[in-house]
């Protein structure tokens, strides 16, 4: 039932690149420069003339909420808000008949999140699932929705149910940004191009397995860790951190990088392993000059880079490489290796990596 492998989360975490190919098999259509998906064109006019979306979720699918922020708000040029459900429902938000509520969950039968659908519903707003789990209670209570088609994720730490929601929600913005006209025809076919080819890029991505153990290896006994990102991939640092505290038991915080200096960077010293996500985009100047202010407090930098990357190389003192892609995309692959290093720190300290202690797959209870 592991496919081979050790545990569930190593088997969907090698699944990543086939779930993200059913998750836009018949509805990216990248020869053709159409997105085809029943959920949105059956509702286009409540996405394109809503005041905003408010995005409810919790734990990882929170997570994906705000890479969803980036991209609604960078493609589409729709407002959006990420709210976590549990504090969606208990304070009066300000949700009327002209906004979209898009609930993310994998298991689809968070309580919290569920709570906060219906309370949406009640305000008149119209509301969009995004789940895994098909016929599950999320599914059924929402108007509309896409499923991700991850295939079932049985490890409590959520890993293909992550990427695949990041893909459902892209498809979901290129076509909101195509349909307002923001995007030009060039750039939208550049974008689906880019899409279909990051199953590949995700298979590159995991052959850096070897080099991440040795990394694993290196940090497994630190008390503490960082996790730093900006723009996309500040969201991707929240999620490296999470993984690490449930399946680890490490204390582990995400951070804008550039919030280091308003706070966190007191934590630094020579025994603070703080994983850095700067690839190749507008921010990589800034995110170097975050990775100096670290250096200079002896904290260890482990650099999660573009291929070919020198900059970093030279001021880290480990790299792991993926590959290339476009801006809004590079979540998909920089999750990947942060995935990787918390599972290997798990089992090499001999954690239940696929069911952690405290924890449970779904959270049914408030
Ligand atoms: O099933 P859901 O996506 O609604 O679950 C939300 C969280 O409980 C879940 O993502 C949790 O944070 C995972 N254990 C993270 O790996």
């Amino acid at each position: 039932e592991k496919g081979g492998y050790e545990h569930f989360m190593l088997k969907e975490i090698h699944e990543q690149p086939e779930a993200i190919r059913d998750t836009y098999r018949g509805r990216l259509l990248a020869n053709e420069g159409i997105i085809r998906m029943a959920g949105i064109d059956d509702n286009i006019e409540k996405f394109t003339q809503a005041d905003k979306i408010t995005i409810v979720a919790c734990g990882t699918s929170w997570h994906a909420g705000l890479v969803a922020e980036y991209i609604f708000e960078d493609l589409a040029r729709i407002p959006v808000e990420v709210e976590y459900a549990s504090e969606f429902r208990y304070r009066n938000p300000v949700i009327t008949n002209k906004d979209v509520v898009i609930a993310i969950s994998q298991s689809g039968e968070t309580a919290d999140t569920l709570a906060a659908i219906k309370l949406a519903k009640q305000n008149g707003a119209f509301v969009f699932g995004v789940c895994n789990v098909v016929g599950s209670s999320i599914a059924r209570e929402t108007h509309a929705g896409a499923y991700t088609h991850a295939g079932p994720e049985i490890g409590v730490a959520s890993t293909k149910a992550f990427t695949t929601q990041i893909t459902v929600l892209t498809l979901i913005a290129l076509k909101l940004a195509k349909v307002k006209g923001n995007m030009s025809n060039s750039d939208f076919h550049h974008h689906l191009q880019e899409l279909e080819l990051i199953p590949e890029k995700i298979e590159k991505a995991l052959k850096a397995d070897a080099h991440i153990q040795i990394v694993a290896k290196q940090y497994k006994d630190a008390k503490n860790s960082l996790y730093l990102g900006r723009g996309y991939n500040f969201p991707v640092a929240l999620e490296g951190a999470l993984k690490l505290k449930e399946i680890s038991y490490i204390h582990a915080e995400g951070y804008p990088a550039a919030e280091m200096k308003h706070g966190p960077i007191a934590l630094i010293d020579e025994q603070m392993p703080v994983y850095v996500i700067a690839v190749n985009n507008p921010h990589y100047g800034k995110v170097v000059s975050n990775i100096e202010e670290i250096k200079s407090r002896s904290g260890k930098i482990i650099g999660i880079v573009t291929e070919g990357d020198e900059e970093v190389k030279e001021l880290a003192d480990h790299v792991i490489e993926v590959p290339n892609t476009l801006e809004s995309l590079t979540p998909l692959l920089t999750t990947i290796p942060l995935q990787l290093l918390s599972y290997h720190i798990a089992v090499m300290l001999d954690r239940n990596v696929d069911q952690p202690r405290n924890l449970a797959k779904s959270v049914t209870v408030e």
